[in-house]
């Protein structure tokens, strides 16, 4: 006869329900950007460690961001506090913050750019604070909370290190993709090396999920998708996957419209993350088929409220109930957002009954 489960067996988090594929009568919710100037305990503790970069290098502040709203909403998951471009500072980018501009880097355009810099393998001695705050972390979050690790995936990243700041349609690095291929693709396979070890610290540190953040995947058009969105994707979820059996891994190619279809099943992610320009309706039937989700409601709503937020939020929960998902917004929430629009967004998520 079969041993029945011990009657004190933990109920897994619900997180890690929803991403091993089980469907949850109650989407587990958190938030890109969750914790942010849109809170004013964020900017409490960043004046406190001085600027943005220094409390990405301060263990104790960053797992105190961290925790703020979790704290303030009881989120089931905590995302680490820190940024994508950690990494190529630790590869050896000169970076920094423009105060209500965005971040700069030093710049990259051909190989002697690409030959300037450091092995993947010094990347921890720049990263090791964030393997702190992990730590830190993984001891204080509440236990039915999933602390979820993060990074940039190489195209996004490469996009910054190549422009040297954010651009509209990421042409610096389509230029360069173009006009320096080899050096291009030494670029991206440098990146993805850093990533795997960069994430693969993370998981040991605490980190239970990790997410590829792909943000300008969506200006990757065809086999240039193929080559710079999955293909990374796919081997960095394998990389990790054989490193860490199970470790659950999100993808989110952010705007890529059809190239959602197919993108867990291909790249091996556990979860695709949809962004807000295709629907919830459009995801659940052409993605959610192959697995768990995570999104899409407009980060918009979290300024404007109302009744549109409510209904917006019930259309969302409403379009993927039937299968795994994770609510979440389709992009992070931006500092001129409403603390109180996100409280009734996940009260909304929590008493949702169809
Ligand atoms: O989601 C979270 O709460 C975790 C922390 C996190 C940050 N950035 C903190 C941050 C995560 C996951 C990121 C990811 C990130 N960073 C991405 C991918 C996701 C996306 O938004 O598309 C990108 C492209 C970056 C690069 C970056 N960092 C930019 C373009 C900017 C400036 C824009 C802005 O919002 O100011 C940042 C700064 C940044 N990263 C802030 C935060 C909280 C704001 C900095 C501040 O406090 O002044």
């Amino acid at each position: 006869m079969p041993a029945a489960a011990p009657a004190s067996a933990p109920v897994q988090k619900t997180i890690l329900r929803a991403l091993a594929g089980e469907t949850l009568a109650t989407p587990p919710i958190w938030m890109m950007r969750q914790a942010g100037r849109y809170l004013p305990e964020y900017r409490a503790t960043r004046a406190q460690a001085g600027d943005f970069l220094s409390l990405c290098y301060n263990p104790e502040l960053a797992a105190e961001v961290t925790l703020q709203p979790i704290r303030r909403y009881g989120f089931d998951a905590a995302i680490l506090f820190a940024d994508i471009l950690l990494v190529p500072q630790a590869l050896g980018a000169d970076l920094w913050f423009v105060t209500g501009e965005g971040p700069r880097l030093s710049t990259i355009s051909d190989q002697s750019g690409f030959d300037a810099l450091k092995p993947a393998s010094a990347i921890h001695d720049t990263l090791s604070p964030i393997y702190e705050t992990v730590k830190i972390l993984s001891r204080e979050l509440p236990a039915e909370t999933t602390l979820i690790g993060f990074a940039g995936a190489p195209w996004t990243v490469a996009t910054y290190m190549i422009a040297g700041r954010g651009t509209p349609d990421q042409g610096p690095a389509h230029a360069m993709r173009e006009g320096a291929p080899e050096a291009f693709d030494a670029l991206i396979a440098r990146i993805t090396e850093a990533t795997i070890d960069y994430l693969s610290m993370q998981i040991e540190a605490g980190a239970e999920v990790v997410k590829i953040f792909d943000s300008w995947a969506g200006s990757l058009k065809g086999d240039a998708f193929r080559r710079y969105a999955l293909e990374p994707a796919r081997e960095i979820t394998a990389a990790l996957k054989a490193r860490h059996p199970g470790i659950p891994v999100i993808a989110f190619p952010r705007e890529a419209g059809e190239g959602y279809i197919g993108f867990g099943r291909a790249t091996g992610a556990d979860c695709v993350a949809i962004d807000n320009s295709v629907s919830p309706e459009w995801a659940a039937e052409h993605v959610q088929k192959d697995g768990c989700v995570q999104g899409n409601l407009a980060s918009s709503h979290m300024v404007t409220g109302g009744q549109a937020l409510v209904d917006d939020t019930q259309r969302v929960v409403r379009a993927f109930h039937k299968g795994p998902h994770i609510f979440n917004l389709g992009h992070g929430i931006t500092p001129d957002a409403d603390p109180e629009n996100v409280a009734l967004m996940i009260e909304t998520v929590r008493n949702f009954r169809d």
